[in-house]
């Protein structure tokens, strides 16, 4: 990201940004509701213009090449995606055909992106009958089946119990150091960050307040410290306003839940 801004009028969502992440990493964006966590991704997976600055995703440029970018990334959004009218192996089908995966590999593709997610046993069912958990696995498969070199995650686990958490660690996981995807994802949870990435940004009104490894952000504070002090030392909370924010938060969380 090179000076990476988005502005909503007045409000500058994003700051000026200047990162860069490296090949193979877990990135954990953090930061307090509002703090422009989406908008950021918004921009890298090219849904929103920059207003100003530009960023490179997978070597092309977000605001020149956003075909190429769009073609080697993958992206779950905050919001819920999959349609809850079609079964599972319907939702894989039309990603597949979307993100123009080859007639001829549609099939295996998907046999394989199921059986990754543990979802092979629930294809044929409609999708408003799974659990939170497989929702966001179903997701992630949506995601995965094009083979992008970089994937976006928007709050993966919110909502989620500890069990379906866990499941949907032990994924990213596997897909980042088996097979070798760059990802990039946000979160609340800092048991989550701490456990997930290997490198971490917290952004604080459209800003970078602080970058590292989670044992050098942690070290930063104390011997004994947290993440979950780290991020409070960092993200300064402010208890005013944040009712959108915080309403489209609840509001995923329930309908994960
Ligand atoms: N479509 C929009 N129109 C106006 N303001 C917005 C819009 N989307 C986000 N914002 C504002 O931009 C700021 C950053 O929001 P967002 O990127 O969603 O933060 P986060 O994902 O970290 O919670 C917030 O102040 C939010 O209210
Ligand atoms: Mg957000």
């Amino acid at each position: 990201m090179e000076g990476l801004t988005l502005r909503f009028g007045e409000l500058v969502a994003v700051d000026a940004l200047d990162c860069r992440v490296a090949d193979g990493a877990m990135f954990g964006l953090l930061g307090a509701n509002g703090a422009g966590k989406t908008s950021t991704i918004k921009m890298l997976t090219t849904l929103l213009p920059p207003s100003e600055g530009t960023a490179r995703v997978a070597g092309y440029d977000i605001v020149h090449d956003a075909a190429e970018v769009r073609r080697h990334i993958g992206y779950v959004p905050q919001m819920l995606s999959a349609d809850g009218a079609l079964t599972g192996y319907e939702n894989l089908l039309l990603s597949a055909r979307l993100y123009r995966v080859g007639r001829d590999v549609r099939v295996p593709r998907i046999a394989e992106a199921l059986s990754f997610m543990g979802l092979t046993d629930s294809a044929h069912r409609l999708v408003k009958t799974y659990s939170g958990g497989m929702i966001r696995r179903l997701e992630l498969a949506q995601a995965m089946l094009h083979r992008p070199s970089v994937l976006f995650l928007d709050e993966p686990t919110i909502g989620l119990d500890p069990v379906a958490r866990h499941s949907v660690w032990e994924r990213l996981v596997e897909l980042n150091r088996g097979h070798r995807m760059t990802i990039l994802l946000t979160t609340h949870d800092m048991e989550e960050a701490d456990h997930l990435c290997t490198d971490i940004a917290i952004l604080h009104a459209g800003r970078i307040a602080v970058r590292g490894e989670p044992a050098q952000l942690k070290a930063s504070i104390s011997e004994h410290a947290t993440l979950d002090e780290v991020f409070a030392h960092y993200s300064a909370v402010s208890e005013s306003g944040r009712l959108r924010d915080t309403a489209e938060t609840r509001q995923v969380a329930r309908r994960l839940g």
